[in-house]
């Protein structure tokens, strides 16, 4: 098809020019004296993306799954104890991941659309009085349903419950796109990978740890090889990896995160708000709704639209793709059909989500959906005219 293909699932995300040009280049030798200063100017900028000011940050070429996997076989002792709110598939996955390391989870079920509920979590943690919960599993941004958690509010829960479990968030949907605060909010150890906020493709896992779980990577007992983060900070101290580094998207990542930090933190996650309410006033003029079951928890980097009954979201997908060259997120697992999500976090702004939203109205009138053409677009246009940058 002729044109620009509208890539709106959330993640990955398009990869800017300017990010392309970075990563195209030859090859060279990670062991020379000069590669230190790529890894540094990495490692020395990527804690501000998340506010982290004490702990680190490490790479791995590896995707967010991994990095889950990365972070409980480095803080964890075989057999421990974990609680963890289930609300959407990731949340799943996150806990699976966790029992399929032979850790036992305690979860806390939600409906899919809900977030994780902080008393509920205070509630487990003050009855575990041997404080046998070891930690905390969270998944900031559900992208599966397009939920957002208060992870300050868990910490909080936390806090009250005098309970001393590690808190592991995982934050690949948000980190870089919505506000994460690292340290304020007292998360151990952060998961995310490159391919969403970050903007690049897949193939790097970025995990970043708190001192406190740092202070049991030497002596937690989980087996481990490939994650080993002692083999990597040791590496990481002289400016080098443990293995060979995944080279074009460390030269990707180097670049991004001075596109980001030129941008600002604030204005990244300000200008991430200010597309998701826009894209929401489009759902709500189409007569539709979020997945998202209250507008405090809807997400700023992705919407989930539930579709009417009796109309398949897999229709309006398909539709979008093949007559339109928009790609849509579909629905997983639970809400498969149900469901069908914009990406709008990375590399966006009104204008390209205003051609994205036209894609998605035509395809839901394609599909049967009673949609007055335009008036999705209209509305978001409306809020983004009124709110605009001048
Ligand atoms: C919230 C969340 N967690 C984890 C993952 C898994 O990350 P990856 O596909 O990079 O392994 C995803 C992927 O979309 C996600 O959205």
């Amino acid at each position: 098809m002729a044109g620009r293909h509208f890539l709106q699932i959330p993640g990955p995300t398009p990869v800017p020019d300017r990010l392309q040009r970075a990563m195209h280049r030859q090859m060279e030798d990670h062991r020379s004296a000069t590669f230190p200063a790529l890894t540094r100017s990495i490692l020395s900028r990527l804690p501000q993306v998340v506010h982290q000011t004490k702990g680190e940050a490490f790479v791995f070429p590896a995707t967010g799954s991994a990095m889950w996997e990365a972070a409980l076989v480095n803080t964890l002792n075989p057999g421990s104890r974990l609680l963890a709110p289930r609300f959407g598939q990731f949340s799943h996955l996150f806990i699976q991941t966790a029992r399929n390391l032979g850790h036992h989870v305690d979860v806390i079920e939600e409906p899919w659309g809900e977030a994780a509920d902080p008393a509920k979590i205070e509630a487990a943690l003050a009855a575990d009085t041997a404080h046998e919960i070891q930690g905390v599993l969270l998944v900031h941004n559900e992208t599966a349903t397009g939920v957002t958690s208060d992870v300050a509010a868990v910490r909080a829960a936390m806090d009250r419950a005098k309970h001393p479990a590690l808190l592991y968030v995982d934050g690949v949907s948000s980190i870089a796109s919505l506000d994460f605060r690292f340290d304020a909010w007292g998360v151990d150890c952060a998961i995310t990978g490159s391919q969403k906020g970050f903007m690049l493709p897949a193939g790097l896992g970025i995990l970043y740890v708190s001192e406190k779980a740092l202070a049991r990577v030497d002596s937690c007992t989980m087996p481990r090889a490939y994650f080993d983060l002692r083999a990597m900070r040791t590496n990481n101290a002289q400016g080098y990896f443990p293995s060979t580094p995944a080279l074009s998207l460390l030269y990707g990542l180097d670049e991004a995160l001075t596109m980001l930090l030129d941008e600002g933190m604030d204005q990244v996650v300000a200008r991430h708000h200010r597309l998701a309410t826009g894209v929401r006033a489009a759902v709500r003029a189409w007569g539709l709704h979020e997945c998202a079951r209250r507008p405090e928890i809807a997400s700023d980097s992705l919407t989930a639209v539930v579709v009417p009954e009796g109309i398949d979201a897999r229709t309006v997908i398909d539709l979008a793709f093949t007559r339109y060259d928009i790609a849509l997120g579909s629905g997983l697992s639970e809400v498969a059909g149900k469901v069908f999500r914009i990406g709008h976090l990375g590399d966006m702004n009104a204008l390209t989500l205003a051609g994205a939203l036209a894609g998605v109205e035509m395809a839901l009138a394609d599909a049967g959906v009673l949609v007055t053409l335009g008036s999705g677009v209209g509305a978001a246009l409306q809020h983004w005219r009124v709110g605009g940058n001048a």
